[in-house]
């Protein structure tokens, strides 16, 4: 006979945080909301932490590299869409690791005998304005020179006129020592009005460019999430199929965490693609799994070796999972149980593994009830959409301006499998809806707010960090007569009220 679960499945929506007493040390600018994501064992520091609890969703219309250096730059961590090519998710990747956080590895460099038609192709292959000259065109040999705009004027200038002719040479540039530091390479940088300091090693060899404008941002985005060496973190979906090719390349590229994505995770090939991925890596990458709603399914990737596990089955926005196979659980139930199994599992091995909320956040106290039911941090897709950032187009639709959002098991997202892989991707059936959400401008700015509500409801839990408010959160269920009572309710709204 079939096994039928004693509780109804719950999501968010029918639960309430009931205030604790607030210290007088429970205020928001004291809240610290950072939280690890890899494995790690008791009495030891986690590998890799975020410093806000969220992560941006697997999918082609949220995580590109123009989001993921956003999300970084405040201090969470993007998955870049794995339903791409693999060398164009590489090199998106590659762009999240080159962007500028203060020390920059230049990826654009030339040889002093090449023309100024390969700067002007790299400018615009690249974007950036900064171009290292060095003895081959590679990191490799001396630095010979640099181009900016400032060195060519595209209206005089012969397009075959080789580099050596009109780059600013060594001998003219100011630069600086590898031990250098950030502080110390923006007072140079403003005392001799530089944009850019190269950084160099003994050989002469380019190691890093300092920008002006970085710095700045640095001082502006104190949560920024930055690797050892001062680059942003970026994570990226990878599938059970063709991960023996997938991650190399994301590898090379200098992907900091990888997850395999999938509505259904609980199966033995994403047990196979860990393990794989486990032996082949050791701790070079970490690696996470999912989705599953429960113990069973937790434990699978426990024993598989994941360094984290993922949560969720039908509840996004655009998910019609439930609908078209009848499967999932209600978001709430599902993480209270898995949380239970990760509490449970530590006690007993001293190994914390982590788990992600994915899915279903609709309104921002969504989240705080989610890290006080026990997730670690955050998944959200349809949140991140509505972004100046997200790759989504952004119309208009009637007096409202709008951002495209499609899931991932949409026909619109799974067309990129035409060109890539073979047996068992054929879509029979869509699990996803082509949708619009409203646009909600930049990511920082909301997130701002997102994360002052989060704080201001921990402090009313009388918690300043997330493992206190697992600890002492009181969460009640609530009636739907009770939901009809936290809204504003019997009395005639004024327009523009929300
Ligand atoms: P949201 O934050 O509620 O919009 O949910 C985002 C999550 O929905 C993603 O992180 C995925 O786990 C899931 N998802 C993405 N695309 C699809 C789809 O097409 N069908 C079902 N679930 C999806």
């Amino acid at each position: 006979m079939a096994f039928y679960y004693k509780e109804v499945s719950r999501t968010f929506s029918e639960y309430l945080l009931v205030p604790n007493l607030t210290r007088k040390d429970c205020i928001p600018s004291k809240v610290n909301l950072k939280t690890p994501i890899a494995k790690f064992r008791k009495d030891e520091q986690p590998p890799i932490e975020i410093n806000i609890p969220f992560v941006s969703a697997i999918m082609q219309s949220v995580s590109d590299d123009n989001l993921a250096i956003a999300l970084s730059k405040c201090g969470g961590l993007s998955f870049i869409f794995g339903s791409q090519p693999i060398e164009e998710q590489a090199e998106m990747v590659s762009r999240v690791k080159n962007f500028k956080a203060g020390f920059v590895v230049s990826n654009a460099n030339l040889s002093p005998d090449q023309t100024l038609k390969d700067v002007v192709e790299l400018k615009s292959k690249l974007g950036h304005a900064t171009i290292a000259i060095t003895e081959d065109g590679t990191l490799n040999t001396k630095l010979v020179g640099i181009v900016t705009s400032r060195d060519y004027r595209m209206s005089r200038d012969s397009l075959d006129r080789k580099i050596k002719e009109f780059m600013t040479p060594f001998s003219k540039l100011i630069v600086s020592s590898i031990h250098t530091s950030l502080k110390e390479a923006n007072d140079i940088i403003w005392e001799h009005k530089l944009n850019c300091l190269p950084i160099i090693d003994d050989q002469q060899h380019l190691v890093y460019f300092v920008f002006r404008k970085d710095y700045e941002d640095h001082k502006e985005n104190p949560l920024q999430l930055l690797d050892s060496e001062k680059r942003y973190m970026v994570g990226a979906g990878i599938n059970t199929r063709d991960y023996k090719d997938r991650v190399p390349a994301l590898v090379k590229a200098g992907v900091d965490v990888l997850c395999v994505d999938s509505s259904d995770g609980f199966s033995e090939w994403q047990a196979e693609t860990i393990k794989y991925i486990k032996e082949e890596y050791k701790d070079t990458v970490k690696i996470g799994g999912g989705n599953v709603v429960d113990k069973e399914g937790f434990m699978y990737f426990v024993e598989a070796g994941a360094d984290f596990v993922k949560v969720g089955i039908g509840g996004g926005s655009i998910c019609i999972t439930r609908e078209t196979k009848g499967i999932g659980r209600g978001q709430a139930s599902a993480v209270i149980e898995v949380a239970q199994a990760r509490d449970d599992y530590f006690k007993e091995t001293g190994i914390y593994i982590p788990i992600c909320s994915d899915g279903g956040v609709v309104h921002d106290y969504h989240t705080v009830l989610a890290l006080a039911m026990g997730a670690d941090f955050i998944m959200m897709g349809r949140y991140f959409a509505r972004f100046d950032e997200s790759p989504a187009p952004k119309t208009k639709l009637g007096n409202n301006y709008v951002k495209e959002y499609w899931g991932e098991g949409s026909k619109r997202a799974r067309n990129w499998e035409r060109y890539d892989l073979g047996e068992g991707s054929n879509l029979k059936f869509e699990e996803g809806v082509d949708s619009y959400v409203p646009y909600a401008g930049k990511l920082k700015d909301n997130i701002d707010v997102t994360l002052s509500k989060i704080k201001s409801t921990m402090c009313s839990c009388g918690a300043i960090s997330i493992k206190e408010l697992q600890r002492v959160a009181r969460i009640t269920i609530v009636s739907s007569t009770s939901i009809v009572e936290g809204g504003a309710h019997d009395v005639i709204l004024k327009e523009n009220n929300y």
